[in-house]
């Protein structure tokens, strides 16, 4: 492993991403090398803790991912973090921060290398950007770096998106800023660039000419949980539709980039999502549909959840058809679906292809089943792996076919070294690569084909709830495929 320098800022340097996700993971690339002497993290939030505090809420946050948080490797890393009670809207408080920063560059030889993680509610990033420009906390010296991280969401339309995206870019150049989306950290969303490009097979069938559609399905068992009062603001849509599925619709999409790397890779993700068709009204209420999930048992309906007005509108289910207006896709539709107490946890593609033109094992004399069509299905969690349906000739006298199976599973052993999205996420950013994370412009046509689809359901009353709970959605889901004389092929 190559070592990395930097000074890591976290800002919710106490929240629960954090601590569940982050530390762990920079734990880890500090176990692999990653990082070594030459780091120093500083946390920040409004909470008052000291270092020795927060260096055991460190060492818990390692004991909870299940590391040996009592070894001597733990403690060494432990040692580099600091904390600094920080209140983001009040300015004097940065001269204390960069202080400290200036401090721990001098003291881990640190080069003036910034990551500035904003970890926590996106109403403060801009300021938070803006001053750490005009209180000097970013380096300014040619060979130093500023990188600045941020989680989702990022704006809630295509304007506020803009007006954060501005703030930042005051005191940012795009190249400096990281926009997570963790599935783009998931070694089987990584994986499709393999499948695609690296395999004459695959990409050669890659287009309208042999793919009838391509499914993708987020689904989630889970209700709501205790994260009502975010998502009851945010619904199925602007949670997953409008981020994680249209980056994994981009790479499945895309032209092959020129070369391997974020440029190239961003350009054709760029292109794909301009070619993707944003809706009119009508287009728009016929190729989407929402959903809500009801009760069942003893498990309360969503409205009923704790923290969700009982009369709320929001979406916990999306279904939708995506259509591409370009060369390689016009004329195959991308159908989409994610939502909250569904059936299961799991995440896959399934691309199905046409079948063959002509049919000829279904002469009259001996009526065989129809062809099935191919269907090559990449799961993405839990399970990797991909698994690729072709006919055969069944295994008897008479000539028959039958679907069967290659499959390609990811055993267990190797899936537990599979880094975790953070990990992977963080290293890129002491990388300064760009591949998995979104930019400026991927972002701001994702939100402008969703916008069109809030823009129609704001006009209208849904009617819900309308789905049972551990089903895979409403009946309107179905509906929406059949009228086009295709089925999910993920079914219960
Ligand atoms: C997050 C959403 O981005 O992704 C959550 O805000 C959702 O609502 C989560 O549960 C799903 O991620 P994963 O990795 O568990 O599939």
């Amino acid at each position: 492993a190559t070592e990395r320098t930097a000074l890591f800022m976290f800002f919710g340097g106490t929240g629960d991403l954090a601590y569940r996700k982050l530390y762990p993971s920079l734990f880890n690339l500090y176990h692999k090398g990653n990082l070594r002497s030459h780091f120093a993290v500083i946390g920040t939030s409004r909470q008052t803790l000291d270092d020795e505090k927060f260096r055991a809420a460190i060492k818990k946050s390692l004991a909870d991912s299940g590391e040996r948080a009592d070894s001597k490797e733990a403690s060494d890393f432990i040692s580099h973090f600091y904390y600094q009670a920080h209140d983001v809207t009040d300015t004097a408080h940065y001269s204390v921060l960069k202080e400290l920063a200036d401090k721990l560059d001098k003291k881990y030889k640190l080069q003036g290398n910034r990551i500035f993680y904003l970890s926590m509610a996106p109403q403060f990033f801009g300021t938070i950007a803006q001053d750490l420009r005009s209180q000097g906390l970013m380096s300014d010296t040619e060979e130093a770096f500023n990188r600045l991280v941020i989680e989702k969401p990022f704006g809630r339309d295509f304007d506020s998106a803009k007006q954060l995206n501005d703030a930042l870019s005051k005191s940012f150049d795009e190249e400096q800023i990281f926009r997570i989306d963790h599935y783009l950290g998931k070694e089987m969303i990584q994986n499709i660039e393999a499948l695609r490009f690296g395999n004459t097979l695959v990409e050669s069938l890659w287009n309208n000419r042999y793919i009838d559609n391509i499914q993708v399905t987020l689904s989630e068992k889970l209700g709501v949980e205790e994260r009502a009062s975010y998502y009851d603001n945010s619904g199925a849509l602007r949670d997953m539709v409008q981020n994680h599925i249209m980056q994994i619709v981009s790479l499945l999409a895309m032209e092959q980039p020129v070369a391997f790397t974020d440029t190239d890779i961003r350009a054709e993700k760029v292109k794909a999502l301009r070619s993707l068709r944003v809706y009119n009204v009508a287009d728009a209420a016929t190729n989407f549909v929402r959903g809500q999930y009801g009760s069942i048992n003893d498990q309360a309906d969503y409205r009923h959840e704790d923290n969700v007005p009982h009369d709320s509108t929001t979406e916990t289910f999306v279904a939708g058809k995506l259509l591409f207006d370009n060369y390689r896709w016009s004329g195959t539709p991308f159908y989409i679906r994610t939502g909250k107490m569904l059936a299961d946890k799991f995440t896959r593609v399934d691309v199905v292809f046409k079948k063959p033109l002509v049919d000829i094992f279904a002469f009259p004399q001996a009526p065989n089943a129809p062809l099935a069509a191919n269907v090559l299905t990449i799961f993405v969690e839990p399970h990797a792996g991909f698994s690729l349906q072709l006919n055969a000739k069944t295994n008897d006298a008479l000539f028959q076919t039958e679907p069967i199976k290659l499959d390609y599973l990811v055993d267990a052993e190797k899936s537990k070294e599979t880094p975790e999205p953070y990990e992977r996420l963080l290293h890129d950013v002491l990388k300064g690569d760009g591949t998995n994370f979104s930019s400026w412009p991927e972002v701001s046509y994702a939100w402008k084909f969703v916008d069109q689809i809030r823009r129609v359901w704001d006009l209208q009353e849904p009617q819900f709830p309308n789905y049972t709970p551990h089903s895979m959605g409403p009946a309107a889901a179905e509906e929406l495929i059949q009228r086009d004389h295709r089925e999910w092929v993920y079914r219960l």
